[in-house]
């Protein structure tokens, strides 16, 4: 048996391939268009992997994707690829519309396709998993209670409207055609991989570099940080027992503030690699202008996938940041070799 992962060279997606063939010995076919996002250094432990193959493409090249499904016959296609920074969504929504929507669309007309093809217990069998965010449900009041499946489609950013479009595309197709589809709402992740072009990645990244930690608006929006194994791991219990058409959030159920989350990384920082002049890592924070429409609060209920199948995370805040902070001090090459001259520009752009 072989899974289809798409977008397996970011963050997460290179995360669950790693996490995948460090358990299984399930062949994965890793299909990634390697935008800025995208990349191969992630992968470079399963280079000589041979139960790894890495294919350059497009998820909306419908062509390469139906041959790919001939000739490998997946059980379950796992879709991680999307445009994912709401910032660049923010300057340039039409890539996100472009992949998000119209990519997953072609996408899933592929997989129906090969689905229908198929046969006896291949197609009893056959997956198609959506990898989706809490963003999707909107913002929160800080005492509203947490996002729950059954939440109303509120999106705020050209990326979360571009997600929830997705959603419902993937939603409509168990619905009309019977496709046996999953989807997943995940909170924030953190961990190893991350661009720097996210809160926590940018921040350990600045932080060395002696440069501002910028903090938009007042810094107290909460987000609901998940260690982006944990992330993984449900994915991975949502395909082996996850009811068909049924839709999983998934979260750490770990509410903090940008601010807070920022002054514990500014701490782990001088305690791991105190700067040298003797000042704490929290004097660099500058409070900048804020991201238009910026959502206040996300948090998320994760009581359905953990009644249901029995997931919850293994890593708590603590621990996790922890051994995020201690990742990036030793794989300063992995970031060096990302901020390149498309960083920078961006970093120009946005920040400027
Ligand atoms: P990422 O930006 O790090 O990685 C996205 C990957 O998709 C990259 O490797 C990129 O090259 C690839 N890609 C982009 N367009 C493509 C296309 N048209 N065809 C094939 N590949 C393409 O994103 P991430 O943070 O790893 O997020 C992965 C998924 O999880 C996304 O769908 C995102 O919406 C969702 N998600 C992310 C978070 C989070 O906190 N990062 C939380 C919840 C859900
Ligand atoms: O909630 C899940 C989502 O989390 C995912 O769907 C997205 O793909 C992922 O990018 C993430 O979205 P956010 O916008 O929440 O993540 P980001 O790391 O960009 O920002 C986290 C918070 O920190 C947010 O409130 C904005 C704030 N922020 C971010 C940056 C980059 C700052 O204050 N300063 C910054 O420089």
């Amino acid at each position: 048996m072989t899974i289809l992962v798409t977008g397996g060279a970011g963050f997460i997606g290179s995360n669950f391939v790693l996490d995948w063939l460090g358990k299984s010995d399930e062949p994965v076919i890793n299909l990634d268009k390697l935008t800025y996002a995208g990349n191969m250094e992630n992968l470079v432990t399963l280079q000589d992997n041979p139960l790894h193959q890495f294919v350059r493409g497009d998820i909306g090249d419908a062509l390469l994707v139906s041959e790919l499904m001939a000739l490998h016959r997946p059980r379950a296609v796992i879709n991680f690829a999307a445009e994912s920074h709401v910032d660049r969504s923010i300057h340039g929504p039409g890539e996100f519309i472009q992949t998000n929507i119209m990519g997953t669309f072609h996408l899933l007309e592929s997989a129906r396709e090969f689905w229908l093809a198929s046969s006896g217990l291949e197609q009893a069998n056959f997956r198609f998993l959506h990898v989706s965010t809490d963003e999707v449900y909107g913002t929160l009041e800080a005492l509203e209670p947490a996002f729950t499946e059954t939440n109303r489609y509120q999106p705020n950013s050209p990326y979360s409207a571009s997600k929830a479009s997705s959603d419902h595309l993937v939603r409509a197709y168990h619905h009309t055609y019977g496709m046996p589809v999953l989807t997943t709402n995940c909170s924030n992740n953190y961990g190893p991989f991350q661009f720097p072009e996210k809160l926590v990645p940018l921040v350990i990244h600045n932080a060395l570099a002696g440069k501002p930690l910028p903090i938009y608006g007042d810094g107290l929006q909460v987000r609901d940080w998940l260690y982006v194994s944990d992330h993984c791991e449900a994915i991975c219990r949502v395909l082996e027992a996850g009811r068909l058409g049924e839709t999983y959030n998934i979260g750490g159920w770990n509410e903090k503030t940008n601010i807070d989350v920022v002054i514990q990384l500014c701490a782990i920082l001088d305690e791991l690699k105190p700067r040298a002049d003797g000042s704490a890592y929290k004097d660099l924070i500058s409070f900048v202008t804020d991201r238009p429409g910026h959502d206040r609060r996300y948090a998320i209920d994760a009581s359905k996938i953990g009644n249901e199948l029995g997931w919850k995370p293994a890593e708590t805040f603590e621990t996790g940041i922890r051994k995020t902070v201690q990742w990036y001090l030793d794989n300063q090459a992995w970031v060096s070799h990302i901020t390149d001259g498309s960083y920078r520009n961006w970093v120009e752009m946005h920040y400027s």
